[in-house]
């Protein structure tokens, strides 16, 4: 369903599980990022009812994501760091078409948010599968599913506002899927979500 390009090497589990207060960190703040993201296109993109209830919705649930990894860091008596550099979501915004029209923008950064939220859900499925932590496996099992439904909402909202402005949603989505996939390769020596 997700047609990435690239599959994550489960040995990156194995970096993640040495380091959990580490990655924990870093996947609290990609949750928070999430949230930042849905407010930002409500912002930017108020005339689209649609989008800005969904958008509305998924900052409350990405914003609860955020606050279920804080439990668990609280719970095992870590602490939540400063906010990670994330570059690999730095070198994907650096793929995003600049000067656009309003929907062309709008297609650009749901499609990025599509993009992000399938890599989470795929990092996230290989621990679920690898981690031998069962109770963070059962976590990440369940925000899987949760950040598979996302990806798909940002894709059909892609194409909804997309195709009516004449722009091939599908044909770039298959542009950020090579470019992803050229990418991510360097993006698994660490104890980070995207790497
Ligand atoms: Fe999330
Ligand atoms: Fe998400």
């Amino acid at each position: 369903m997700l047609r990435l390009k690239h599959v994550t090497d489960p040995r990156w589990a194995d970096l993640v599980e040495k380091d959990l207060e580490e990655v924990l960190t870093d996947h609290a703040y990609c949750e928070q990022k999430a949230a930042s993201t849905a407010i930002s296109l409500i912002v930017k993109f108020p005339e689209f009812p649609e989008l800005v209830q969904e958008m509305s919705a998924l900052a409350q649930e990405e914003m609860e994501h955020f606050s279920r990894v804080h439990e668990i860091i609280m719970k095992r008596g870590f602490k939540l760091g400063q906010e990670r550099k994330d570059e690999y979501v730095n070198e994907l915004l650096g793929f995003l078409k600049k000067g656009n029209s309003k929907a062309g923008q709008l297609v650009e950064k749901l499609l990025f948010a599509a993009m992000i939220e399938a890599r989470s859900c795929e990092r996230f499925r290989v621990l679920s599968e690898h981690i031998e932590d069962s109770e963070l496996a059962l976590f990440y099992k369940e925000l899987m599913a949760s950040e598979a439904g996302h990806h798909t909402m940002f894709l059909k909202l892609a194409r909804k506002f997309g195709i009516p402005a004449g722009i091939d949603v599908d044909a770039r989505w298959n542009e950020f899927l090579e470019f992803e996939a050229g990418m991510i390769e360097n993006y698994e020596q660490r104890a980070r979500i995207h790497g």
